[in-house]
This record gives C-alpha cells, structure tokens and sequence, in this order.
C-alpha cells in the first residue's frame, strides 16, 4: 500500500457553483489529494486519456453526456478507476443505474468528512486486493468459476423495467436440482416458515427476490465445488455454516435497524463469506489440506497459516472473486476483511460489522468447521465502533433464532 502517493480525484459537475463548493470544502485535504474540476463527461473522459487517475466523482444529471454514461465509458476504457456518484435527489430508476455503473453513491451536499471517510474505505478495500500475493495465487488457479447463466438471468429479470416474480420462478423452475435445492431448503429450520413452500413462485413471495437470487448463486458454486468432491473437505458442513451466518447476519443488521439494501446484501454476503476456502481446496488440495489439518490439530488460527502458506488467505481469494463478478461494493469488503475488519477503515456499523460478528457467533455455537476452530472477534475493531457491549444482545438474538426454528 502507497499512503504517501498523493490521490488522484477527478470531480464532474456541470453546475460551476457546486464545483467552487467541491473545491471550498476540499482544500483542506490538498495534502492527501490531487483534485481537477470539470464541468462535463466529454473533458472529464479527455482527462482520463492523458493521466492518470484513481477516482471520478461525478454527478447524474448532465446535458449532453450524463453522469450515468460517462461512467460506461469509464468502465469500459479505465476499469481501474473507481466510480462514485455523487448526485441530488436519486429516483428509484436512478438508483438501480447507480449501483450498477458506481462502487458508490452519494447525496449532494456531501461534506469532505463523508467523501474522505467513503474514498478512505474504497482505497483500502482496492489496496487489499490488489496485493502481489493475491495476484500470484490467483494467476495460479486454471479456471476460476465463471458468474452462473441462472444467476446473470435473473439479475437481468429483477433489473428489468418490470420485474415478475413469475418469470424469476420460471428461471429457477427450468434447473431441476437447483429447484429441488430451493426448496429443501425453504422448507428446513433455517428459514422458519411456517407453511410448506411447494413452488419456486411460492418461495420467491415468501423470502423476496434479494434473498433468492442470494440462494441460487451460492447453491451453484457449491454444487460445481461439489462436483470436485473431496473426502478430506466437507462442503455440506461448509454450506450450513455460511447458510447460518448469513441468517445470524442479517438478524444483527435487523436488531439494529440499519438500511433495507443492507439486509438484502446480508444473504449474499453470509452465503459467500467462506468462497475463497473453496478455491483454495480445489486448486491447492496438498497444501491446502496440509493447512487445515494443522490448523485443527494445532491452536493456531487458520488465517495466520493460509498467509503463512500461501501470503493471502480465503477471505481475500473470495472477495477477489466477487469483485470479478462486479457483486456490490459493500457485500466485497465484508467478504474481504470478515475475519479483519479493523483493516477496512470502515467507521459504521454495516454489513462488514454484522458478517464478522455472525461468523464469529456460529463458530462459538457449532463444532470447528474447515479449519476455523478458535475464531476471536476484532476487538481493535469493536472498541473503536464502541460496539463490544452490543455482542451479548447481539448473541441473544441469534440464539433466540436458532432455538426459534430449530
Ligand atoms: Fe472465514
Ligand atoms: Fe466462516
């Protein structure tokens, strides 16, 4: 990581008095950052072909070209570049855009403490993944899983202008293990329905299209992990566990009535937390199992050894992959820094703080599994969100679930 290197930010505005405000608020953080100001997307993309540049903020409502096409092109031509929108009052169809087009979105007017804390958090996240040794691992790995047909079909439905809950059913139907899956596990304690769920319509309008399209990506990957079956790595185990925090997860976010968009990101993020675990048994089995049978048989922590034997570890492999599959900035860092969230510089609680706690918690109440036998908490963490006295509340809820529909 290069803290001295001055930031490259590049701001779009077509209003010039929002611009002057931009550059008002921004001058105390001339130290750190190396601000230009441009009134449209075709300067700002002619600044992007002569230097280089970490991030564009832009706003959504421009003439000529707006925020919302200048960031395809963006994408296109500098994919290294990381996109924020920074925009007025966000209708629901702009919102969509957004989250598709920028790693984040916010609302004007922003102060330089909100766009330091958001770029601050971007940088570590960017920086994480973009170590050597995550690098070297994964240009050794064949094939990493390419993002599933059924998945991209149904991202494509519920991102359609009019959305039916039928035509998602109807993707999932055409899959008949995938449905078979579904719906074994709608029907299981985890999810605590209390009628029968016969349908792949039905299981969609009782759990909601977030939390389905969460369960269908993750069955797949299992199930192709699965395929590869290995004697020495109990995938089943490796489902429930991240099934459990995923729902832990989310029950946390709920008990402290964060954002909705949270709650849907919680499925994905608990689902997938574990992922790297999978790639790096299907394509490092030896050393792999090496590392895991040691960490069981040992007190050492798992992590401290995959960095050990391969300078990177799950957590990092997995986020890595979700950022290929452009997955949502916030369920990316939560994956990335789940068992280390002191790294993130997130400052909030969110979906990082609830997927540590709930992976946390599902180790204490379940036997060991892959590997993680003692997990400890972040309290570095916990004491700088001064959320360490919320853990026993947040233990108790969880517990109440399990007992609930178990
Ligand atoms: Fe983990
Ligand atoms: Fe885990």
């Amino acid at each position: 990581m290069n803290d001295k290197k001055k930031r490259r930010i590049l701001f779009v505005d077509d209003e010039p008095l929002v611009l002057k405000g931009l550059q008002r608020t921004l001058r105390k953080m001339r130290q750190e950052w190396d601000t230009t100001f441009v009134e449209s997307g075709r300067e700002a993309l002619n600044i992007l072909g002569k230097r280089p540049i970490d991030v564009i903020v832009t706003d959504l409502q421009m003439p000529e070209m707006d925020g919302g096409r200048l960031l395809i092109e963006v994408k296109k031509q500098h994919p290294h570049v990381v996109r924020i929108i920074l925009s007025g009052q966000l209708n629901q169809e702009m919102t969509l855009k957004s989250v598709r087009l920028a790693h984040q979105s916010l609302s004007k007017p922003c102060d330089a403490k909100v766009l330091k804390h958001t770029l601050a958090k971007l940088f570590a996240l960017r920086d994480f993944l973009s170590d050597e040794s995550i690098k070297s691992i994964i240009s050794q790995i064949e094939s990493l899983p390419s993002m599933p047909s059924i998945y991209t079909e149904i991202v494509a439905e519920m991102q359609s202008d009019d959305p039916a809950i039928k035509k998602v059913a109807e993707i999932i139907s055409q899959d008949l293990s995938m449905t078979a899956k579904i719906l074994q596990m709608v029907n299981s304690a985890f999810f605590g329905l209390f009628r029968k769920i016969n349908s792949p319509e039905q299981a969609v309008m009782m759990l909601g299209l977030d939390t389905i399209k969460a369960l269908v990506l993750s069955v797949k990957i299992f199930s192709e992990f699965n395929q590869k079956s290995f004697s020495w790595f109990n995938i089943d185990a490796l489902f429930n566990h991240s099934l459990a925090v995923s729902m832990y997860a989310k029950t946390i976010i709920k008990n402290e009535n964060l954002d909705q968009g949270l709650i849907n990101n919680s499925m994905m993020a608990g689902l997938l937390h574990d992922l790297g675990k999978l790639i790096l048994a299907t394509n490092f089995e030896k050393s792999y199992r090496q590392v895991l049978d040691e960490a069981q048989s040992s007190d050492r922590n798992l992590l401290d050894m995959e960095y050990e034997a391969f300078g990177t570890s799950h957590a990092e492999i997995g986020a890595y992959l979700m950022g290929l599959w452009r997955l949502e900035y916030s369920i990316i860092e939560a994956i990335a820094f789940h068992h280390l969230p002191a790294r993130s510089m997130t400052q909030n609680i969110g979906l990082l703080t609830a997927v540590h706690v709930a992976n946390t918690l599902e180790h204490e109440a379940q036997a060991p599994c892959a590997g993680e036998t003692e997990l400890q908490y972040d309290t570095e963490y916990l004491d700088k969100l001064e959320i360490t006295g919320r853990i026993p509340q947040w233990r108790q809820v969880c517990r109440e679930l399990t007992e609930r529909n178990g």
